[in-house]
C-alpha cells in the first residue's frame, strides 16, 4: 500500500504536524466516526485482516464516494490528503489521487504496517524482498511479485515485507485509501543504480490540501 509519497515536500506545503487530526466538517466529508472506530479497533488488535475488512466495508458503504474526499489531481506527482490522524499518532488515514502514469518509486514504510484499498482505477504494485545492505545506504532487492489491482482490491504491507512501488497504469485517474499504523512522516525511497543495487534516500512526506 500502502504508503506514500515518497517525494520531497514542495516548499510551502503544510507538514503533517500543521494539520488537525480530523478533516474539515460540513460539505465534502461524510461522517467518518463509524469507520474510524473500526479502524481503531483493528489497529489496537494489530490485525491486518480486520483493517482490510474495515476498508472494504467502508468502500462498499460509499464512505469514500463523497465529492472532495480525495485530493485534486496534481500534474507533477500523485496527491495525498490526510483524512485522519489519531490523536495518539497510532494511525493515519490517507487518501491518494493518481493520474495515469504516476508512480511512487520503490520505497519502504519506515517499519510501519498498514493496508490499502483501490477505490477507483487500476493500480500496479511490484513487491520487493530486501536481499542485502552495504555501506548503510546501498540496498539490493529482488522483485518478488507484480500485480494489477482494480477497484475493491486490498493490499497490506507488513515489515519486513514492506518494500514496493505502486502506481497508476490505467488510462484514467485512480483513487486509493491507505492506513498506516503510526504517523508516517518519513520513509526511504530507493533509486536504482543499474547494477542490481539501489541507493537509499530519506524522504519527508507531506500532504496536499
Ligand atoms: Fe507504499
Amino acid at each position: 500500500m500502502y504508503v506514500v509519497p515518497k517525494y520531497p515536500r514542495p516548499q510551502g506545503e503544510a507538514s503533517a504536524h500543521d494539520r488537525p487530526s480530523s478533516p474539515p466538517r460540513g460539505s465534502g466529508f461524510p461522517d467518518i466516526a463509524p469507520w474510524i472506530a473500526q479502524i481503531r479497533s483493528a489497529i489496537r488488535d494489530d490485525r491486518a485482516a480486520a483493517l482490510s475488512q474495515a476498508l472494504a466495508r467502508s468502500r462498499a458503504a460509499g464512505d469514500f464516494d463523497t465529492p472532495g474526499f480525495f485530493p485534486e489531481e496534481r500534474s507533477d506527482r500523485y496527491a495525498r490528503r490526510l483524512i485522519w490522524r489519531e490523536p495518539d499518532a497510532s494511525f493515519v488515514i490517507v487518501a491518494m489521487t493518481w493520474m495515469p502514469g504516476q508512480y511512487s518509486p520503490l520505497h519502504d514504510h519506515d517499519g510501519l504496517w498498514g493496508a490499502e484499498i483501490v477505490v477507483a482505477g487500476a493500480m500496479c504494485e511490484t513487491s520487493f524482498r530486501l536481499a542485502d545492505v552495504a555501506e548503510g545506504t546501498r540496498y539490493r532487492f529482488v522483485a518478488e511479485s507484480e500485480r494489477v489491482s482494480e477497484a475493491g482490491a486490498l493490499g497490506v504491507v507488513i515489515p519486513p515485507l514492506e518494500y514496493h512501488d505502486f502506481g497508476n497504469q490505467g488510462s484514467r485517474t485512480a483513487h486509493t485509501v491507505h492506513v498506516y499504523a503510526g504517523d508516517l512522516t518519513n520513509c526511504h525511497a530507493f533509486d536504482a543504480t543499474g547494477d542490481g543495487w539501489w541507493n537509499a534516500r530519506n524522504v519527508t512526506l507531506g500532504y496536499d490540501a
